[in-house]
């Protein structure tokens, strides 16, 4: 018998060690014992992190969707499947059962073989929080093509462009959507984007807010009658283990986003495996994730974990602002929410006000409480703990990556004693290592280093769409035989982790990736601007924020520089999103740069983070003098 759930912390460390010294025979067995196959593997594991190539379950063929779905109509054919509570209180809430979503997911899945789309196509999604999106995504996976979600909150550029790098033919969007008290208009964000995308022929767009749009003809096509007339059946295509299941973009400290490809054997495996035990979850609970499923946590713990469980998921249309911020109180206590499961910041934002919203509800239904997308802070993590869980519920504060699939560290609950701040152990098959700036690993407990894996797991991304080598150079080129995380971590007395953060140039915003070098190409378009760097320094509620230090074309430019400011915020907005616009903007004469000509950003971060007393050596730049100059303005601006 394999072991699908962990009960105690004896049993943790024997199945981990178990899952360390026989992979193989570990993976095979949880593989075998808990998902339907229409054909068995020919070997678990095949990898070389040198080229790198790794394979799961080769030789497999299996649905994802199957698991998903069709083998739970059974026995939970009038369970909900899909709980989707609006972004409006005063709308009701949509129990989709298993049976339902089977149904529309095979009418979907008719709907987009009838509009061209094959194995292997590739499908932009861009939707809001409805049900459609679930639908979607599923009916890809059912049919065999690979589903690209883009979040709906990313400009038509940063749309455009995601479109464009894997070739999708179909976007599957809606007329508009809500958020909080705002309405936004996708579909016209949807149609200035495919003013870049000849190749796409088709647009399936659901009724969401009932706004006008414009419908392009032999283009543009309302998906609601399409369901209605589309057939209620759709055998699924069987795929190959290694298939791809999915593209997800995220962003990278240089260049353009890379498309983390994720294939179908692995990742079902891994992501149900990691779902179980860290939610420990059971049959009548009703979990629910706040994340969008326009981000990995929502493809891997809203949709796919969730579901090949059997679970009953909550999908949440709306913020924890509105129309107050007792809202994803009200929700937890409207649907008696069992595992609850959300971001640092959304928990710092609400540790701001006041403690009523918290206390006018029951939260007594939960049971496990999770954490997720960035560090959660000492304090957050005291308030979460005491407020929401009572100190009852375990705070699973949980690390991974677009990249790596699933949860890697993370505490079982009720299992792990959990520490404010630690992500405590590996979860069951993950090796992680700390390395020094040598690549050597750092072996031994209460030590910190740069964080890497040093042996493959089910659901690790298989490549970056269109570009290998970028997968190679950016994960598997900086340590020997290791996948390099991009994080750094500290390793305590136990063997406990805590994350510390990005050692590259990625920072965290709200819990949204962001590179820096897209949001200076953005900002260095403005006609105004010479050059332009951007660096994080620490927020109260979004962990970080963006400082941007700009030089301008004419020095003395008497332009007014508010105005200066907002365009160039407005140009972040276009370009990327309103999530990557600056916090802080300084105009300076000059940027400092070492020698060879690089801005030297650690300089400026210390500069954003108001930690001056110690710079370091400044003596080697080329133009030392401007680090006086930018210290000055910089503390002016905090006053
Ligand atoms: C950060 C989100 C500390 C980390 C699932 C990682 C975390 C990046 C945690 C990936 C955590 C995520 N503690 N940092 N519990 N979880 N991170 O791809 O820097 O959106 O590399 O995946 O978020 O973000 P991504």
């Amino acid at each position: 018998m394999s072991n699908y759930s962990i009960k105690s912390l004896e049993e943790y460390f024997q199945v981990y060690r178990k899952s360390v010294r026989d992979p193989e025979t570990f993976w095979e067995e949880i593989a075998e014992e808990h998902f339907d196959w229409r054909r068995k593997w020919d070997s678990v594991l095949h990898w070389d992190f040198s080229k790198p190539e790794v394979k799961w379950f080769d030789g497999a063929q299996l649905n994802i969707t199957e698991n998903c779905l069709d083998r739970h109509l059974q026995i939970r054919g009038n369970k909900t499947a899909i709980l989707f509570e609006p972004n409006d209180p005063k709308e009701e809430a949509e129990h989709i059962t298993y049976r339902d979503l089977h149904e529309r997911v095979c009418r979907m899945s008719n709907i987009l073989k009838e509009n061209g789309v094959n194995k292997g196509d590739r499908v932009c999604i861009y939707l809001p929080m409805i049900p459609e999106l679930a639908i979607t995504v599923l009916a890809c996976a059912r049919i065999g093509a690979i589903h690209s979600v883009v979040f709906a909150g990313f400009s038509s550029n940063a749309l455009a462009t995601r479109i464009n790098d894997c070739d999708c033919k179909i976007v599957v969007t809606s007329d508009g959507s809500y958020r909080g008290a705002k309405t936004l208009d996708l579909k016209s964000i949807v149609d200035k984007a495919l003013e870049e995308c000849p190749q796409v022929s088709h647009v399936l767009v659901a009724k969401r807010t009932g706004q006008k749009v414009n419908m392009k003809r032999g283009r543009d096509q309302w998906l609601d009658s399409l369901m209605e007339q589309a057939y209620a059946d759709f055998p699924a295509e069987i795929m190959d283990a290694e298939d791809p299941l999915f593209i997800l973009y995220t962003s990278g400290s240089t260049g353009k986003p890379k498309g983390m490809v994720h294939s179908c054997g692995g990742y079902m495996v891994y992501t149900a495996y990691t779902f179980k035990n860290i939610f420990q979850y059971r049959e009548d609970d009703i979990y629910w994730c706040t994340a969008d499923i326009g981000w990995i946590t929502g493809h891997s713990y809203i949709v796919y974990g969730p579901l090949a469980n059997g679970a009953t998921t909550v999908m949440f249309e709306g913020v924890p602002s509105y129309p107050d911020s007792g809202r994803f109180w009200e929700v937890v206590q409207k649907h008696k929410i069992t595992q609850f499961y959300t971001a640092p910041t959304a928990i710092r934002a609400l540790a701001k006000e006041k403690l009523d919203y918290v206390n006018s509800y029951d939260l007594s239904s939960l049971k496990v409480l999770g954490s997720v997308g960035e560090p959660i802070n000492e304090e957050a993590w005291h308030w979460y703990n005491n407020n929401i869980g009572k100190g009852q519920s375990p705070v699973v504060d949980t690390w991974w990556q677009t990249e790596t699939g699933g949860i890697m560290i993370s505490p079982i609950p009720y299992v792990t004693p959990t520490t404010p701040t630690f992500a405590t152990f590996p979860f069951i098959g993950i090796q992680p290592a700390l390395m020094d700036d040598q690549g050597n690993e750092i072996l031994g407990n209460q030590t910190q280093g740069k964080l890497c894996i040093k042996f493959p797991w089910p659901s690790m991304a298989r490549t970056i769409w269109g570009d290998h080598e970028r997968y190679k150079n950016t994960y598997f080129s900086a340590f020997d035989n290791c996948y390099f995380t991009g994080d750094g971590a500290f390793r305590d007395e136990v063997g406990y982790y805590r994350i510390t953060g990005r050692v590259d140039d990625v920072i965290i915003v709200s819990g949204h990736n962001l590179g820096t070098a897209p949001i200076e190409d953005a900002i260095n378009e403005h006609p105004a601007v010479a050059e332009s760097a951007i660096v994080g320094y620490p927020h109260d509620v979004k962990g970080n924020a963006l400082y941007g230090f700009i030089t301008l074309k004419e020095v003395g430019e008497s332009r007014d520089r508010d105005n200066l400011m907002k365009e160039i915020n407005q140009k972040i907005a276009e370009q990327i999103g309103p999530i990557a616009k600056l916090e802080k903007i300084l105009f300076v004469s000059g940027l400092p740069k070492t020698r060879s000509g690089k801005i030297m950003r650690r300089i400026l971060r210390k500069i954003a983070s108001n930690e001056t007393e110690n710079l370091g050596d400044i003596s080697t730049l080329l133009n030392p003098e401007v680090v006086q100059e930018i210290m000055e303005a910089a503390s002016a601006k905090q006053v």
